[in-house]
């Protein structure tokens, strides 16, 4: 087959790049944002515990299947599937699993980018020195107001994916290198001296508390949730680690590198919420408080320390690089398949498929402000509709889009992907892709890639049903 070795959409110099661009993927808004306000909601220690047996037993073998299916395939998730699964004597709708998970990362690049949004919203606000001295109710009041202005979080929703569109319209390999070598290690730096703050606040032993403290009885709750997560913050489950891998040099190590990567992403998530935790104890505010957790809690610790004005800028301008890192990979599986596809130029692909995503996005915008008696799958005294105005329950359109991505496609996703590496692909193919540095351990990750994950994935689904 002519594309064996090389996609045409560009190879990347070395396994470096490739650990570069997928913990690029990886670490961004849902580690820094997301965990710790996923961890408050679903009371703590029960949820990280959860959390954590999911990347060890589901998500890193999904994680491996993505990568050794881009390697095998060179080609956009849809049309590596499609080609896999024929060369394997298996029905060529296998590619709707991936077909699923290229709209499941637009869905969620269309709401990451709002929320990416708040971030540069608040460089700005750090810049002017808005939250000199701040206390918990002055940064919550910053943070309704922010997000009750419509024209403001649509401005900077679209300076987010304009940006996010002129990265993947100019091709993936080029600048994400050089800018990631430097920056992933520096908001790394900086979670640890916003550490070292909340040393300070006398409420650290608090946080850790909170954050490892488990009560089984309560894991049960979270645990969809728990493992949806786990999904969102590998970056699993839609085929963006899948299209990285087709740019993956053939002759390097697969195991170790993603579990380099998963390793720096669960450092980095557990490392954000060591940090938020004792700030949110120390300022009397509620865990459970929701999307809005980082945004009110960190303010609080620039606020007061010294040159907390100029290190908050830099968080910020750190938190918008990854968040920008990670949603490049939202759009490349589908603007990769469409350059296959139609062989129009990168460029104007990248413009379409940007814009759909802003237009969607918009209504995530305006479901903090306008839209926000617009409820999705709403339960009350009436009983279950699909859409009411004005209900008291129910979801916004926010966060439908949030828990239908993260809840079921990714899950789902990642579940067929699992099934075809592990049962479709054949074993050869798969250990020979894999190039395990240590063969003995074969039997294990593929047993953990066969039954683990995709029983895992199952149990945790009719778990939630029951619940
Ligand atoms: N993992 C990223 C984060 O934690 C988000 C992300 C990037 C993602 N690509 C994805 C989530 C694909 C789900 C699917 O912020």
């Amino acid at each position: 087959m002519a594309n064996e070795s090389v996609s045409i959409h560009g190879i990347w110099s070395s396994r470096w790049v490739f650990i570069l661009a997928a913990t690029g993927s990886a670490v961004g808004l849902g580690n820094i944002w997301k965990f710790p306000y996923m961890a408050g909601a679903y009371g703590g220690g029960a949820f990280v515990l959860v959390y954590l047996v999911c990347i060890a037993l589901i998500g890193l073998p999904i994680m491996l299947a993505e990568t050794v299916l881009g390697r095998r395939g060179r080609q956009s998730p849809v049309n590596t599937l499609r080609s896999l699964a024929v060369q394997s004597g298996a029905s060529p709708r296998w590619s709707w699993a991936a077909t699923m998970g290229m709209t499941a990362a637009l869905l969620i690049l269309s709401f990451y980018s709002v929320v990416a949004g708040w971030s540069l919203d608040y460089i700005i606000g750090m810049g002017r020195g808005e939250f000199a001295g701040i206390d918990g109710a002055g940064a919550g009041a910053r943070f309704d107001s922010m997000t009750a202005d419509p024209w403001r979080l649509t401005l900077w929703h679209t300076l987010f994916m304009l940006v996010t569109g002129y990265i993947i319209a100019k091709g993936v390999v080029a600048g994400l290198e050089r800018s990631l070598r430097i920056m992933m290690p520096l908001l790394f730096v900086l979670l640890v001296v916003l550490l070292g703050y909340s040393l300070t606040t006398g409420y650290f032993m608090q946080g850790v508390q909170f954050l490892f403290h488990f009560d089984l009885s309560q894991a049960r709750a979270g645990i969809l949730a728990a493992m949806g997560h786990a999904f969102f913050t590998l970056s699993i489950g839609v085929g963006s680690i899948m299209v990285f891998g087709s740019y993956m040099p053939k002759k390097s190590s697969i195991g170790g590198t993603v579990l380099t990567v998963a390793l720096l992403d669960t450092v980095v998530a557990l490392t954000a919420g060591l940090a938020l935790f004792p700030i949110v104890f120390a300022a009397g505010l509620e865990p459970s408080a929701g999307p809005g957790l980082m945004f009110v809690t960190l303010p609080i610790a620039f606020g007061n320390v010294m040159a907390g004005q100029v290190f908050g800028v830099i968080f910020f301008v750190l938190v918008a690089i990854a968040a920008w890192s990670s949603a490049i990979s939202m759009l490349e599986p589908a603007v990769a398949f469409w350059i296959e596809r139609s062989g129009k130029s990168r460029a104007r692909i990248t413009a379409v498929i940007a814009s759909i995503c802003w237009v969607v996005g918009l209504g995530s915008a305006l479901s903090f402000n306008v839209l926000a008696d617009a409820k999705f799958f709403v339960v009350d005294a009436d009983g279950w509709r699909l859409f009411a105005w004005g209900a008291e329950g129910g979801k916004t359109f926010f966060d439908t889009v949030d828990y239908v991505t993260s809840r079921i496609m990714l899950p789902l996703g990642g579940l067929l992907f699992a099934l075809f590496a592990g049962w479709v692909l054949g074993r050869d193919v798969f250990k020979a892709e894999l190039g395990l540095k240590y063969p003995r351990l074969f039997p294990v990750v593929y047993w953990l890639l066969r039954y683990v994950a995709p029983v895992g994935v199952a149990i945790v689904f009719v778990t939630e049903l029951y619940n």
